[in-house]
């Protein structure tokens, strides 16, 4: 088995590198945590072509702001630890598919693997998908309006925000250092890797070795939640001018 990294932003090179040696194609769009957008119906219809299947990990957008399976996708990957269950308190991930033999496939694999959710998970994740709409509504307005305040601040170099969700990305012209001392300065945005749920939450995403070094390492990659939006700037916007001083 082989696998080829190419830069999903960039769709003639994934095109290109759909060739009939390729058997799978798999897009994360946006990115985590450089939020880069894939073409998704361009890469879909390459990838068909050369009779490849298309599995879109929709973590970041999701259903609701990203309809995968319509732009072509085969399936569909959500962690739905993050805005389908939406409260930081369940680990789950979902498969979401229209081709039935795929689904009979994978689901008696999962059945024999045993990697079946737990009934409180699948819980969870029903409670939480009954607000998705309102939460994702308010996270994005919040997102939305926090990615341009933070284009204005100084201590920030670069905002990485693809005009839609609630995941933002800064690189801190400070760099590196700042970029660890951001999150253990703040008040109300939690110091998580975890994201996607109705707190806010804020991480250094280098501070992990695994991460590669196409992430800046004085990138921060903020989850914007559903609190007050002045609440959230009041925290963060306090917490950058604190790295100058
Ligand atoms: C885009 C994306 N997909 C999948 C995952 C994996 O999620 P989980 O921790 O629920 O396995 C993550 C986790 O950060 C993610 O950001």
């Amino acid at each position: 088995l082989r696998s080829k990294l190419v830069d999903i932003a960039d769709t003639d090179a994934v095109v290109a590198a759909c060739d009939e040696d390729v058997a799978l194609v798999w897009v994360e769009s946006p990115t985590n945590p450089n939020l880069d957008v894939a073409d998704i119906e361009r890469i879909c219809t390459a990838a068909h072509e050369a009779g490849a299947y298309v599995v879109v990990d929709n973590t970041f957008a999701t259903p609701l702001l990203q309809r995968a399976l319509d732009l072509g996708a085969d399936l569909v990957v959500h962690s739905a630890t993050k805005y389908l269950a939406g409260h930081s308190d369940a680990l789950l991930g979902a498969l979401v598919t229209r081709d039935d033999q795929l689904f009979t496939v994978l689901k008696q694999r999962r059945d024999l693997l045993g990697a079946v959710p737990g009934t409180l998970e699948a819980w969870l994740a029903v409670r939480g998908m009954r607000t998705l709409h309102l939460r994702v509504e308010r996270a994005q307005a919040n997102a939305a309006e926090l990615a341009r305040r933070l284009g204005e601040h100084p201590a920030v170099q670069l905002v990485r925000y693809p005009g839609f969700g609630a995941i933002v990305s800064v690189e801190l012209a400070a760099g590196a250092l700042a970029a660890d001392l951001l999150p253990r300065k703040t008040r109300l945005w939690v110091h998580a890797t975890s994201l996607g749920g109705v707190e806010s939450t804020l991480e250094r995403r280098r501070r992990w070795k695994g991460e590669p070094t196409t992430v800046s390492d004085a990138l921060v990659r903020l989850s914007v939640g559903v609190e007050d939006v002045e609440d959230l700037w009041d925290d963060l916007s306090r917490a950058l001018d604190g790295l100058t001083d």
